[in-house]
This record gives structure tokens, C-alpha cells and sequence, in this order.
């Protein structure tokens, strides 16, 4: 079975590098007209340049998520100039380690504007076309933290963050369902990432004991999951919040 995106437009966010950038990749393999959207230009670029000396096609848009005019403003272009916005894959974001009562006010405006509200802003602008379209598939990229409330290296701001994209993927699943469009989150477990690095070999072993399939993922089983549920095979799934964790979640 084949996955064909092929004439499909698919707007990729945080994609220069790490798990967006394994699911533009894997997108625009299949066959999809991929936009890289990120703050990091340099990198946008460099997942362009991987995808062109593939034979695909991608463009790059320097944005920041958290600020709705611009996204606004890239949506309509892209819809003008490529004709459709397909697929919306919301996968920005951003980590913090701190424990609760080291972060500020300027700490949870941060980590709420980008994971959270970048969401949003994106799902804001695509929303009208998806609904004009009677066609669209949103990915929300969130985390297990959202159900676990942080841990591991995410704190409970992070994870106040990723539960805030599971509610909006069921809120949103449930209005746009009538439209032909779907709407599903992925909780990644802790995946090999810059996000990773900052681990030491004690907590990646205490991390690891948890994990029943004994591994970190790998940005690539993040990728295969989106391009399922951005697929028409997964045509009857909407509003499903779907853990890839090697098995973390299982004893939670
Ligand atoms: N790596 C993990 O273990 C893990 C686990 C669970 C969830 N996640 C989630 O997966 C997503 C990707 O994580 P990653 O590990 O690839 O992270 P990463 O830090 O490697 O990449 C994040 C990307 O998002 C971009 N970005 C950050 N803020 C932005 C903003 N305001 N506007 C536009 N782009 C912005 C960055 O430039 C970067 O390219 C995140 O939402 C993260 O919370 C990751």
C-alpha cells in the first residue's frame, strides 16, 4: 500500500530541523508540495535543499507562530499562489526543564505562546480554507507531557502546554468534522532530538528503564504516524490523541 500526497500542499511548522524536518521529508517523499514554516531560515532551508535533491518540491516561509498576522498572512499566499492548504501539521514548540517554582511570568507567556498558542494561530488561518476546500487534515504534534502533566524533560508548564493542543484537537475535531476535515493529535514519547541533548547518561538510563520497547524514537516514527493520519487511509479518524513512546504510556 502506497502513500500518495501527490497535488497536496502540506504546511509543516518548526520543520528546519528534528522531527519536523523528518515529517516535510516524509511528506514531500510521498508525493506532497511541502511548506517549511520556521524561525530558523538557515535550517528551513537546508530541510528545502533535502528535499529538492529528492525531486521534491518545498518552499520556505521565516515566521514565528506566535505571531497570528504574519501566519495569516502566509496562509493566504500560499493558498493563492500553490491553490490549496491540505494538510497542517503543527509541530513547533519549544522544551523547558525548569521546576515550577523557578519559572516566571515570562517563562509561561513563552512556552503558552509558542506551543499552545502557535496552534491556534495556524489552525485560525487554515481553518476558512480547509472549510472552502471541504477538505483538510490538521496533525497537532503535542506530547505525553500533556497527559503525565511534564516530566522527563518537560516541565509542568510544557505539559500544561501539550494538554492545552489535546483539548484543542478533540474542540476542533469535533466543529470541523461536519467540513471534511480531520483533526488528530500524536504524543510523542522522548524522541531523539536536540531536545534530548541536554539529558546525561544517568537520567537516559532512568528514562530508557520506563520505556517498554527499550529505545528513544527516532524523528522518523513521529513522521510515519503523520503521514497516516494526514492520509485518506485514515479518513475515519478524527479527535484521536495517539501516543508514539515505545510503550511509555502503557503503565501510566
Ligand atoms: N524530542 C522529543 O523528545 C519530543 C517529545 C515530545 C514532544 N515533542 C514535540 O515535538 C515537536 C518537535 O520537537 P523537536 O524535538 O523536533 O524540537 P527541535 O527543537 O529540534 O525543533 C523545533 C523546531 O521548531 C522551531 N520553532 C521553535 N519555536 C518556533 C516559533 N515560535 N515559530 C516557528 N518555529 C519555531 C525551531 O526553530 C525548530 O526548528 C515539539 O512540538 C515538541 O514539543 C518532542
Amino acid at each position: 500500500m502506497e502513500f500518495n500526497f501527490s497535488e497536496k500542499v502540506a504546511v509543516i511548522t518548526g520543520a528546519a530541523r528534528g522531527i519536523g524536518q523528518a515529517i516535510a521529508i516524509s511528506l514531500a517523499e510521498c508525493g506532497a508540495r511541502v511548506v517549511i514554516l520556521d524561525m530558523n531560515e538557515e535550517g528551513a532551508n537546508s530541510t528545502k535543499n533535502a528535499i529538492l535533491e529528492k525531486g521534491g518540491e518545498a518552499w520556505v516561509y521565516q515566521a514565528d507562530v506566535t505571531d497570528m498576522g504574519r501566519i495569516k498572512g502566509i496562509i493566504d499566499d500560499i493558498h493563492s499562489k500553490l491553490g490549496s492548504v491540505d494538510i497542517l501539521v503543527n509541530n513547533a514548540g519549544i522544551v523547558s526543564p525548569k521546576p515550577f517554582l523557578e519559572t516566571s511570568e515570562k517563562d509561561w507567556d513563552l512556552i503558552m505562546a509558542v506551543n499552545l498558542k502557535g496552534v491556534y494561530s495556524t489552525c485560525f488561518a487554515v481553518l476558512p480554507v480547509m472549510i472552502e476546500q471541504k477538505y483538510g487534515k490538521i496533525v497537532n504534534i503535542a506530547s505525553i507531557a500533556g497527559k503525565k502533566g511534564g516530566g522527563f524533560f518537560g516541565n509542568t508548564l510544557y505539559g500544561t502546554s501539550k494538554a492545552g493542543v489535546i483539548a484543542l484537537t478533540k474542540g476542533l475535531a469535533r466543529e470541523a468534522g461536519k467540513f471534511g476535515i480531520n483533526v488528530n493529535a500524536i504524543c510523542p514519547g522522548p524522541i531523539e532530538t536536540s531536545m534530548l541533548n541536554g539529558l546525561d547518561e544517568e537520567n537516559r538510563k532512568r528514562i530508557l528503564s520506563g520505556v517498554p520497547l527499550g529505545k528513544f524514537g527516532k524523528p522518523q516514527d513521529i513522521a510515519n504516524m503523520v503521514v497516516f493520519l494526514a492520509s485518506d487511509l485514515a479518513s475515519h479518524v478524527t479527535g484521536e490523541i495517539t501516543d508514539v513512546d515505545g510503550g511509555i504510556m502503557r503503565d501510566n
